[in-house]
């Protein structure tokens, strides 16, 4: 039996100030060493000694880090706080506006009530340093790399999900995990497309079929199973054929969906969910902060489904393992291309470390979230969508697959992604943690540096950052991928680090290649196969859609038609509905 988060977060930190909270205890009662003060009364005044012990040490904290920052001729970072102890008031606001505010709104509020775009949202006595400059996201991703880790309090909060994976580790740890995952995408694995070819021929025929039934489809649920059955297929060598289910019908429908599904669907959608459920608990870790532990008193949150998805993954690396094995006794080698296990069992037969990696690298592939956004934004972007399929058929034709060469000539496509990416990165918000205390240049030049004090939880937003009016211009919260055409991109500032979908440095996204390839290779192939494609609000749930007090708010608030939230990537709220015009009825 393992103890819960909870149990064991009060015995690492609240050992001391026990011991010491009983301690006082026997002092204050003591009648000839102590106060002699009545048993009844001692645990107050106990309790009042330890409350003033952490007052004090708090304060004494505050005082140290004002005079490191003067001696190192910098100042302290502008900070945002409440009007509780402990601000407590403001972290509630946050927590709120994460369920029903608009994405990174409550933040964008923050750093502009305040005048920097580097501030201290103090909450719960913790410091945490919310950074969207590209100037200060270099020193964390590269030119100060070293100093940068994801930190231990983030790994441990991940670690029910994510073990000791590419994702969750630093150091050694990290540079093993890397070096052991790189060779995998090292090379032009152009026969993916073979898999995605047949998965995407899968979610087309899905969608013609409920186009047929005259019912709208939740693009963004077909779109997970396609990342899901590929990724399966290209990290174990098989697929977890979470397209044979029958996809979801509208929330007013009277079909309903079928429960006659298999068993080895069923056991699919039972997978997808568990690891969505997975991931919604570590991301609500996240917002806690180091209070997370207290929250998840009786029981680890994620033991549950991480219980389902590893009596999924274990019986796959096991006959993984087993093939190697028997290949091993028999001296044969099968010497068609590797999937990705195969190659990670060149490097450690270690069941246990095989499925961190295989399920970190899951999470990474966020490319759904990106074709999501794609055909959201397409949907109300007719004449995009009409340029686009215009370059898609003119180099691709209108039905067979696409070649690695076809998409790297299409420049439209390209940046239909890339502006997609820059309005939706499916990694909105990012954390890392100084090890040491240094200084970032200030972002006002007539002001001293800011104090960065080490091991202070920073925050970053690319998302926030890939919006600013003054990187991007003062369209910046609309679609247009001309702008990565012509010279705008350029225009209002060329920083090299105002566009970082992937990230950048030495933890750059190790799938850049491999998901710019299967995005374009799925788009390709709808809209060769769709010519237009529209929003049906009404089939979303009721409770999913916009608020009515958005519209006419400034910036995507105003102007969204679906509801952009994140767990640990970006999805769609209530998932994204949408009709799609028959591509061959459109031309005739
Ligand atoms: C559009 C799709 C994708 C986007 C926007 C994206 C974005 C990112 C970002 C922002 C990171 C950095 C995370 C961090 O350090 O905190 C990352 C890391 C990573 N990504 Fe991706 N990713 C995408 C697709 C993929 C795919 C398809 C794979 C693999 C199949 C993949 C594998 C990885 C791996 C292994 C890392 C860890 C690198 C490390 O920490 O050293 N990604 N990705
Ligand atoms: C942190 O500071 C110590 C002592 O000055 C130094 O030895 C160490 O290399 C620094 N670490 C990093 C990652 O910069
Ligand atoms: C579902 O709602 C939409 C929009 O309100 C309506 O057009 C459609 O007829 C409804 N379908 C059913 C089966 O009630
Ligand atoms: C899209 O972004 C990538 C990555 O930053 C860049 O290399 C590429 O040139 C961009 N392409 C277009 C057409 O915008």
């Amino acid at each position: 039996m393992t103890l819960s988060p909870g149990i064991r977060f009060l015995g690492r930190t609240l050992f001391a100030p026990t011991c010491l909270f009983f301690l006082l205890q026997a002092l204050v009662i003591h009648p000839k060493y102590g106060l002699g003060i009545p048993v009844w009364k001692a645990p107050i005044v106990a309790l009042l000694v330890l409350v003033a012990f952490l007052v004090g040490r708090n304060v004494l904290t505050q005082v140290y880090h004002a005079r490191a920052a003067n001696a190192m001729g910098a100042r302290l970072v502008p900070r945002a706080q409440g009007t509780w102890p402990g601000s407590v008031d403001l972290l509630q606001t946050l927590l709120k506006a994460a369920r029903t505010g608009y994405l990174g709104d409550s933040f964008a509020g923050l750093v502009q009530s305040l005048g920097s775009p580097v501030i201290n949202i103090r909450v719960l006595w913790e410091d945490k340093i919310f950074a969207v400059s590209p100037e200060h996201i270099q020193i964390i991703l590269a030119t100060d790399f070293k100093n940068y880790v994801k930190g231990k309090h983030f790994c441990s909060m991940m670690e029910s999900v994510l073990g000791n994976g590419v994702f969750n580790s630093d150091g050694d740890m990290w540079s093993f995990h890397r070096s052991m995952t790189r060779p995998f995408f090292a090379r032009d694995r152009f026969e993916h497309f073979e898999i995605f070819h047949r998965h995407t021929d899968t979610v087309i025929a899905h969608i013609k079929s409920r186009m047929a039934e005259g019912y709208a489809v939740d693009f963004q649920d077909l779109i997970s199973r396609l990342t899901m059955d590929s990724a399966t297929e290209f990290l174990f060598g098989s697929c977890v054929d979470s397209l044979a289910c029958t996809p979801p019908y509208p929330h007013n429908a009277s079909m309903k969906r079928s429960l006659n599904d298999s068993p080895r669907a069923q056991a699919a959608n039972a997978f997808t969910e568990a690891y969505g459920e997975a991931m919604h608990q570590i991301s609500l870790r996240q917002r806690l902060g180091w209070a997370w532990p207290l929250f998840e008193m009786f029981e680890d949150k994620t033991a549950k489904p991480m219980e389902v998805v590893t009596k999924y993954i274990d019986p796959l690396i096991e006959a993984a393992l087993n093939k190697k094995l028997a290949e091993e006794k028999d001296m044969v080698y099968s010497s068609e291309d590797s999937c990705l296990l195969d190659e990670l069992m060149k490097s450690t037969s270690d069941p246990k470390l095989l499925k961190d990696e295989i399920i970190n690298i899951l999470i990474g592939d966020t490319t759904m979230s990106v074709l999501t956004n794609v055909i959201y934004l397409l949907s109300s972007s007719p004449a995009v969508t009409a340029r686009l399929r215009e370059e898609i058929l003119a180099v691709v034709g209108p039905t067979g697959p696409p070649t690695y060469d076809d998409i790297k000539q299409m420049k439209y496509l390209r940046a239909v992604l890339n502006e997609t990416l820059r309005l939706f990165p499916p990694v909105p918000f990012n954390i890392r943690q100084p090890l040491n205390s240094t200084i970032w240049p200030s972002p006002d030049p007539n002001e001293k540096p800011l104090y960065i004090p080490g091991g202070t939880t920073i925050m970053y937003s690319v998302m926030l950052m890939q919006r600013r009016p003054d990187l991007w211009g003062p369209d910046a919260h609309l679609f247009d991928p001309e702008r990565f055409l012509d010279q705008r991109v350029q225009k209002y500032n060329s920083h090299s680090f105002k566009f970082l979908p992937f990230n950048a440095g030495p933890r750059i996204c190790l799938g850049q290649q491999f998901a710019y390839n299967e995005m374009s290779f799925v788009i390709i192939r709808l809209l060769q196969n769709f010519a237009s494609m529209t929003l049906d609000v009404d089939a979303c749930p009721p409770d999913a859609r916009v608020p009515t007090e958005w519209s006419g708010q400034p910036g995507r608030k105003g102007i969204e038609k679906c509801v952009p939230r994140m767990h640990l990537t970006l999805y769609t709220q209530g998932g994204l509905w949408v009709k799609m015009e028959d591509a061959k009825a459109a031309d005739a």
